[in-house]
């Protein structure tokens, strides 16, 4: 019998992963879960409670007992749940990206939501997107995807984004956070982010957003077939 598909996306901050992957999980009719915007939940949990972000112990703590991060799906899109309520536009701003990077590097964050993603994996064909997926969360994958582009890209894009929200942050200034945000995704002592030896490096610097995810659906289909 065919294994169920299981797609890992990894990549740095801003090389379009979350969009490009619900483009890709809707044509291959299956459910595509955003692992970043879980770390995100908790980064702003934290802070609800008033805790420190950069407290490890507090943050492990508040995650044990008072925040619970859940997920759930409304017609194939995902709706990210902090004790039952959804923040799945609250956890879009710069801030909780940052409370993300920082809260994502404690071995107990990290534990939780792996279990947690594994969990949802385990009963449904997904695409999941994050850091750790080709090397943690999804070993088995049926295809690994490292998607990448250029710094300067990834922060236009980002700033592009931003400006839709009517965010006026300078582009020097989101330049600076993206290469932050790398330094401290790929530097943390805890599963940093790498390329998995078997994934398929795909650069879109040069390609469009149809294009990208047209060569990752023509990549998926290959591996797929031969599994
Ligand atoms: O993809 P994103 O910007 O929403 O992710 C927010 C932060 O969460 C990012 O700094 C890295 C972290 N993250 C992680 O460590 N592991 C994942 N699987 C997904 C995100």
């Amino acid at each position: 019998m065919t294994k169920p598909l299981t797609i890992a996306m990894d990549g740095p901050v801003g090389a379009g992963k979350s969009t490009i992957a619900d483009a890709v999980a809707q044509k291959l009719n299956i459910l595509h879960l955003d692992t970043g915007a879980m770390y995100r939940a908790v980064g702003v949990g934290v802070q609800d409670k008033g805790g420190d972000i950069y407290n490890e112990e507090e943050v492990c703590a508040l995650l044990e007992n008072e925040i619970r991060i859940s997920v759930a799906y409304e017609n194939g899109a995902q709706k990210t749940l902090l004790c039952g309520n959804d923040v799945s536009h609250r956890i879009r701003t710069q801030e909780a990206g940052t409370a993300a990077s920082a809260v994502s590097r404690y071995a107990g964050v990290r534990k939780s939501m792996v279990a947690l993603q594994q969990e949802i994996a385990r009963t449904q064909p997904i695409l999941m997107d994050g850091r750790d997926i080709g090397t943690v969360v999804l070993p088995d994958a049926t295809v690994k995807i490292y998607l990448t582009a250029s710094d300067e890209v990834r922060a236009t894009r980002r700033m592009n984004q931003l400006r839709e929200k009517g965010d006026n942050t300078p582009f020097e200034t989101i330049l600076e956070e993206v290469r932050a945000r790398d330094y401290q995704d790929m530097n943390r002592a805890v599963t940093p982010l790498r390329k998995a030896d078997d994934a398929i490096l795909v650069d879109s610097s040069d390609f469009t957003f149809e294009q990208t995810v047209q060569h990752i659906i023509d990549l998926v289909e290959e591996r797929y077939a031969k599994s």
